[in-house]
Order: structure tokens, then sequence, then C-alpha cells
């Protein structure tokens, strides 16, 4: 199927999968402009439909000839929903690119010049980005009217979903240096601004709650400034249509493949249309473009559902498994991980890892993890990041990694490459390696006792680089938890000059992308799980090397449920790495079912566990071993109940040939004179189920037209029941 094309006489681009489509018009005057956002349709052509009552402004006077252009087009030059609006002329609701010359101007201008469409997808280099089958590109070319300067607008859309990437680049084709104040990557105009705008805020341990609010007039903005996306905001942001919810409706969501500073800017104007603009957040950004020089600005994502929410995310995370996650076990079965950090934190030696190895594998642990602790001084977290050489006199991992293997079980350890502590020898050695560090300067920010390395400096990461390697090359681990554990503060990198301070932020997160994409595929079999204090580095750019990430450093099970539950929006459940601690708010068995709808794993201390306990968990072990894969990981997820609406929380999952579901529920407040009766989703009508909640069989109408009832029994306090339903031949 042909997915872009372009109507050479009405200077229309129709990008259209069947089901979601979008069409951009070359104005008179050499503007995008943006005429359909939405379902796909039979037709198009109506290139007048987002035109207001208003007279053709005649906003250009040609300084050569001494005379007004005039334009056939009925555009208003400061209200039409464009792709590039303007910046420094009629357009003021906020241009997605600024440039400024040598002479200091910032005007900044593009106008279309050129198009091209091809099968698949830019390839950009040293920022992880989108790949795959059955996409489109349309590349644009807009050449600015105010600097020697080129923008590429590649706008790549996928057959099966409705999920669109668009990105800039801009080149500066000219002989003098330019300067690039801002760069996004997507705008976004919408002739309404009846939505409301979702976003995830949070902190540490209370990562993505669920924010809801109208769209407004005037800027609503949603943004990091942290040098890292954040616990404080996620990247991941929709709007929904007033009226929609998780089964019908329309929603668009947004996304960036990015890990640093990011701006999701909205504005409603006078016309009460809604101007979006998405990208590296421009705070502080500044990036000096030399003659010849291109700038890449990270893909952003947009996904198009008019079936409601649950299909937007649906989008999504099928996105992130067939379209951006590298890792090579992607399709096979994740193994159960066990953690030792909420065990025995840095409290540990051989004996006792070899004791918690054992204990574990109880339980069905087939990876072990090492976490922090194991390298260096490191003997509480005031000392030894920087050195990355195993404490022999703290453990022997050969014996470890040699125990692990007699009982089949895989191994991993903790890193965090992108820092360093001032009781460390790195940062004896070498100080100036330090983020903030110059001459003459009296303090510098801590956290946790730790400094930021300075990733935008090339010696640093190859010095990092350097040390993992040698590691790597003498313990053959299977998966490596790579922790961030601060956010970025004296953004000043000593490896650069002045007029380079404005590129530090982004240069930091290349520096990342650099080393973990380096080592990722130099060893391909290794998976790799990101973290930054649990969940602050949750976003499309990490994951486009880590198939999982730590969500977040809480596990009471009553505050985790929102935190999973929110993450799943933009996010998929296989992505969500989830752990069975020993917080007392909730049994084991309950604990257990929530970490199911993530990626299941343990950290706690196993050689307290009672009998059981351990069967409890051994059993929900083997269930996943059985069902995790083809339900949760590969099969499509439906929220029931909202629990930021309502008094409970369930969600299922069904696997892609309706053969298999998991439905989980988890009551709050005891409420027992409360129906608690849920309709389930997906199923196939006809297809009998058995569940094993009451052991009945029904066929996949009844469940979801009559449903689970849940109120049959006393529900007491983040009571949790998880039901299984499998087809009865
Ligand atoms: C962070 C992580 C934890 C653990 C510790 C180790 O807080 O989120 O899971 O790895 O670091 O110091």
């Amino acid at each position: 199927m042909k997915l872009i094309a372009y109507d050479e006489g009405k200077r229309l681009f129709v990008l259209d999968n069947g089901r979601f489509a979008y069409t951009i018009y070359v104005n008179d005057a050499g503007y995008l402009e943006t005429v359909y956002f939405g379902a796909s349709r039979a037709e198009y052509g109506d290139i007048d439909c987002v035109r207001g009552a208003w007279e053709s402004a005649s906003p250009h006077y040609d300084v050569a000839r001494g005379v007004e252009l005039g334009y056939a087009d009925k555009f208003k030059s400061d209200a039409a929903p464009l792709e590039i609006s303007p910046h420094g002329v009629w357009d003021k609701r906020g241009a997605p690119v600024i440039l400024r010359g040598a002479d200091g101007a910032f005007e900044t201008d593009f106008r279309y010049e050129s198009y091209r469409i091809y099968a698949g997808l830019p390839a950009l280099e040293g920022l992880p980005h989108a790949h795959g089958e059955g996409v489109e590109t349309l590349e644009l070319t807009l050449r600015d009217r105010a600097h020697d300067a080129l923008l590429r607008l590649n706008l790549s859309l996928f057959a099966d979903k409705n999920v669109l990437v668009k990105n800039v680049e801009i080149e500066n084709v000219g002989k003098e240096p330019l300067r690039v104040l801002r760069a996004m990557s997507l705008q976004l105009d919408l002739p309404s601004a009846d939505y409301d705008l979702v976003h995830f805020c949070g902190r540490w341990g209370k990562e993505r709650d669920w924010c809801e609010n109208p769209v407004h007039d005037g800027v609503q903005e949603i943004s990091s400034n942290f040098g890292r996306s954040s616990a404080d905001e996620n990247p991941f942001v929709f709007l929904k249509a007033r009226g929609a919810d998780e089964a019908q409706g329309e929603a668009i969501g947004f996304n960036l493949i990015y890990s640093g500073n990011f701006k999701f800017r909205a504005f409603v104007g006078m016309y009460r249309a809604l101007h979006v603009t998405y990208g590296i957040n421009d705070e502080d950004f500044e990036w000096l473009l030399a003659s010849g020089e291109r700038f890449t600005a990270p893909q952003a994502i947009i996904a198009y559902s008019d079936e409601g929410i649950d299909a937007m995310s649906a989008a999504l995370h099928r996105f992130v498994h067939e379209n951006l996650n590298t890792y090579q076990g992607l399709g096979e079965h994740r193994p159960v991980l066990f953690n030792s950090w909420e065990g025995c934190y840095f409290d540990f030696d051989t004996a006792r890892i070899l004791a918690y190895i054992d204990a574990s594998h109880k339980i069905g642990t087939e990876l072990f993890v090492l976490d922090d602790g194991w390298f260096g001084a490191r003997s509480d977290d005031s000392r030894g990041l920087g050195d990355w050489w195993v404490n022999k006199e703290k453990v022997d991992l050969h014996k470890v990694m040699a125990h692990c293997k007699e009982l089949g079980m895989k191994f991993g350890i903790w890193f965090e490459p992108e820092m360093v502590d001032f009781d460390s020898d790195l940062f004896r050695a070498h100080p100036e390696y330090t983020l903030g560090w110059k001459e003459g300067r009296t303090e510098l920010t801590l956290a946790r006792h730790q400094f930021h390395l300075d990733f935008a400096c090339d010696a640093v990461v190859e010095n990092i680089y350097a040390q993992m390697k040698a590691f790597l090359e003498e313990y053959h681990v299977d998966y490596i938890k790579w922790d961030y554990n601060r956010t970025v503060a004296e953004h000043f990198s000593n490896a650069l000059p002045p007029e380079r301070q404005g590129e530090v932020y982004h240069r930091l997160v290349l520096g990342y992308y650099r080393l973990i994409g380096r080592l990722t595929a130099e060893y391909p079999h290794i998976m790799f799980e990101g973290c930054a204090s649990g969940g602050g580095r949750f976003d499309l750019g990490t994951m486009y090397y880590c198939p999982q990430i730590w969500c977040s450093d809480e596990s009471d099970p009553a505050q985790r449920m929102d935190i999973q539950f929110n993450t799943s929006y933009g996010y998929p459940l296989s992505a969500i790495a989830s752990h069975v601690n020993d917080s007392k708010v909730a049994p084991y068995r309950t604990k257990a079912a929530l970490a199911l709808f993530g990626t299941y794993g343990y950290e706690m201390n196993p050689e307290l566990l009672t009998e059981e306990e351990i069967a409890d968990l051994a059993e929900t072990a083997e269930l996943y071993k059985k069902y995790h894969h083809k339900v949760i990981a590969e099969g499509t997820l439906y929220r029931l109940r909202a629990p930021h609406k309502c008094n409970y929380m369930c969600m299922q999952s069904v696997s892609q040939d309706k053969t298999a579901s998991l439905v989980l529920f988890m009551n709050k407040l005891k409420e027992g004179d409360r129906f608690r009766f849920v309709r389930l989703r997906g199923l196939d009508a006809e297809k009998r189920y058995r569940n094993d909640f009451d052991g009945q069989v029904h066929t996949g109408e009844y469940y979801m037209r009559v449903g689970l009832n849940f109120s049959r029994e006393w529900l007491q306090e983040f009571d949790c029941r998880r039901v299984l339903l499998t087809e009865a031949k």
C-alpha cells in the first residue's frame, strides 16, 4: 500500500495508512499548511477547510522590486495551521526553530523548496531512532529566507499502526557560522482546542502521577530542565478529546525518542486553535553550527486513535516492540530476575550472596543481579563511583558467577557509568572530568554525595568505556543495570569553549548514547536495564537500548499500582521493570500479582521467606513462565478501571490469538457494600474460557457483557485478585 502521495496540481501531500491521515498543503507563499490531521477519509483536496472567515493578508514587500507581494491563497499568516511557523515575523505562536546569524539577527523564516518520498525511516547518527518495515518517509526541504540554512522536515508513517514519526534537521549551507537557539522536533497545529491535556508528573518514589487539565487559553508547558527526562515530568503526554475515555473517542499521544531536557508546549491564542511544539528544551540551549554542519533533532512520536485511549497506548506499545527497541532477545522469554539491593543493600560478602542465590532459586529465579556495592571502595553511598574494578576483598565474583551457572541461572551486575564520587580514585586523578569543574569555583552541588561526570567530553566517555570493557572481558555477565542517580546542575563543560556552553545538556545525552550504544553493539547478548533513582529516566531514548527500565524505587503495592498503571499509558508492560519486595502493606501474593503486570522479579532477603510465601511466589513464577510472554509481553492491554477514577483498579491483557487472558484487580479502600463488577474486553465472543477465580466456564460474550463479579467477598484494603482465563475446548 502506498502511504504517502503528492498531488502536484493541488500541491497537496497526503499521508494516509487507511485509518489515520495527515495532509499538508504548499501554499502560495511557500509555507506548509497542515490541512488535516485525523481519521482516514475517502477524499482529500479541500484545502480551504481550515481557513477562517478573514480576508487574505498581503504580508510581504519585495524590497528589490519595490512592490507588495499578493497571494492568491487566503491564508492568515499569523493563524494558519502550519508545519513550521516562522520566527520574528507575523506569526507569534512560537516557532519550532530559531536561528541567529553572524549579524545577530533572530528572524527565521523557512519556505518550501522540494520534497522526496522514500520507503523506510531516516537513520539518525548518534541518536536512538525508529526503524522497521512497512513505513514511508516524506522529506520536505525548506530554505530560510533570512539565513543560509536549510531545514529538512521528516515525517514517517507506518502502514500497520497509527504512529507518525517527525523530526527536523538544520543545515548551515552558508560560509558564516550559525547559532541554533531552538530546534523543536515537531509542530502540530490543530484547528480546535477542545481537548484535555494529560501528563505524568512526579518525584522519586512517586513517578508518573496522572495529571489531567483542560487545554486552556495561553501556554501550557510540560518540560524537564533536569538534564534527564526526569521523574518530575515524563516526556509522554497526550491530548484527549472532550468525552473520550479508555474505550472510545479521540486521543493523540506525543513522545520524544530522547533522554534529556524536553519541552512540550501547547499554545491557544485568540483564534482558539491549538499550536503544539515539542522537542529539546530551549532553556540554556544554543548550538553553534559551522559552515556545512548539520544539527539533527531527536525524533518525536505522534500516536493517533479515534477508538479511545487504550488503542493509542496499544499503537505505542507495538511501536516500542517492533520499531524502537534494539535488544536481540526482545522476542524471547524474559528471565525471572532477583535483585540483591533491598535485601542487603551494601552489606554483603561472598557467602551472603551465595546464600541469596540458593534461596532465590526456590522462588523461580532465572537471573541473579548483584546491585550496588561490588566495586572500588563502595562500602556505602558516599564513595567509589567511577572506580569500576571488583572489590575482591569483599566479593569473589568468579565464585558467585560459577554458582549461578551451576544452578542454571544467569548473572547480572549494576553500574552507574555517568557518575563519580569525590571519594574515588577517578576523582582524585581527574577532578577535571567532573561536570561544572573550573578554575576558581568554590563550590559544586552534590546529590547522594556524587557528581555528574562530564559526558560532553570524549576523554571522559572513553575512560568509563575502557573500565567497563575491561570488566566485561573478564566477567561474562548476561545483564547490566545502568543506573543514573542524580540530576544535572552546573551544566558547564571544561572541555568546551565559552560559545559552546549552550550545547552541554544535549552533549551529555549524546555521550550517554555513545557509551551505551557502543556497549550494546559490542555485547548484543547482554540485556541492559535502565534505571535512574527508580524511574527518573523512563523514556523512549533509553528504551531504544534497554528492553526494560526500573519503574520506581517504590514497591509498596498501594503506591506501585498507580505508578505501573499510569506508566502503561505510554509504555508497554514488558518494559516496566517491577519486583516483589518485602513491603508490609500487602502479602507476597498481592505484590507478585502486581509485579506480573510488569517484568516480574524479586528484591528482598530471600532467606526470611516462610514456606507459604515461597510456595506463593514459586507459583506466580510458574504462571509467569507459562503465560507472561504470550499474554502480557505480546498481548493487548485493556484498562478496565483506572485507579485515579474510582476506588479500585482493574486491567486486563489478552494474547494475540485470544486464547488466554490475565486480569489484575486491586481494591483500594474497604467499601463492603459496593459492587465491583468488571466487564472484560478483547476476548473472542464465541470462545469459551475457564477462569481460575471461581473456576467457571463462560463464553467470551458472557465475560464482556456480564463481567467478573469481584464483590462476592468482603474485600479489604488493597486486596488483590489475579485471574487467568484460558480457552476451554
Ligand atoms: C538507585 C536504584 C536502586 C538501587 C540503588 C543502588 O536508587 O533506583 O534500585 O540500584 O540506586 O544504589
